[in-house]
């Protein structure tokens, strides 16, 4: 099924950007951190606090597989840690076009500044959090995309718009 899947670092613009994609596109969207906080009955916060981190990747799994199920092509918002996990790599590939949103540092500091809701945010500087984490997330996005996208001073209409035209010769 040839979903389109948006991959890259929390606070990339996946799910804003993803929900207008979907809009365009006439697609549903599906995000994956919603369909584990919904099969678990609970937040991703204590889903962290309650089974660690493993128990959230198992989880996120499972609730990627269960996506080759869908019936019609979606646009999915992934979770930013998701294409990471080697075993998430061959059911990418299965569900379709895969769609690295590159954001500058600046700018996920500035999305992400204040928010409660990421666990692997938590506590310290998140400045160095995010650089250490980009860093051994940063090769792997890349390698997991069929496109890559530069996101920094876009609009939401000149994504879709190249979203539309380099995913036409896919
Ligand atoms: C995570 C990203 C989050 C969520 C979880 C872990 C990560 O999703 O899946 O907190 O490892 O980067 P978003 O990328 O949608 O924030």
């Amino acid at each position: 099924m040839r979903h389109l899947i948006l991959i890259g670092f929390m606070g990339s613009g996946k799910t804003s950007l993803g929900k207008r994609l979907a809009r365009a596109l006439n697609r549903p969207f599906v995000d994956t951190d919603q369909r584990v906080e919904r099969a678990a009955g609970k937040k991703i916060s204590d889903i962290f606090r309650q089974e660690g981190e493993e128990g959230f990747r198992r989880r996120e799994t499972q609730a990627l597989a269960q996506l080759r199920e869908e019936k019609k092509p979606c646009v999915i918002s992934v979770g930013g840690g998701l294409p990471v996990q080697p075993q998430n790599h061959l059911l990418l590939e299965q569900l379709g076009t895969v769609i690295y949103l590159e954001a500058p540092v600046e700018v996920l500091e500035q999305r992400l500044a204040g928010d409660k809701t990421r666990p692997l945010l938590e506590g310290g500087d998140l400045h160095s959090r995010i650089v250490k984490l980009m860093g051994e997330r940063e090769a792997i996005y890349q390698e997991v995309a069929d496109l890559i996208l530069q996101t920094g001073g876009k609009t939401f209409e000149e994504l879709i718009a190249e979203i539309k035209k380099r995913t036409e010769t896919l």
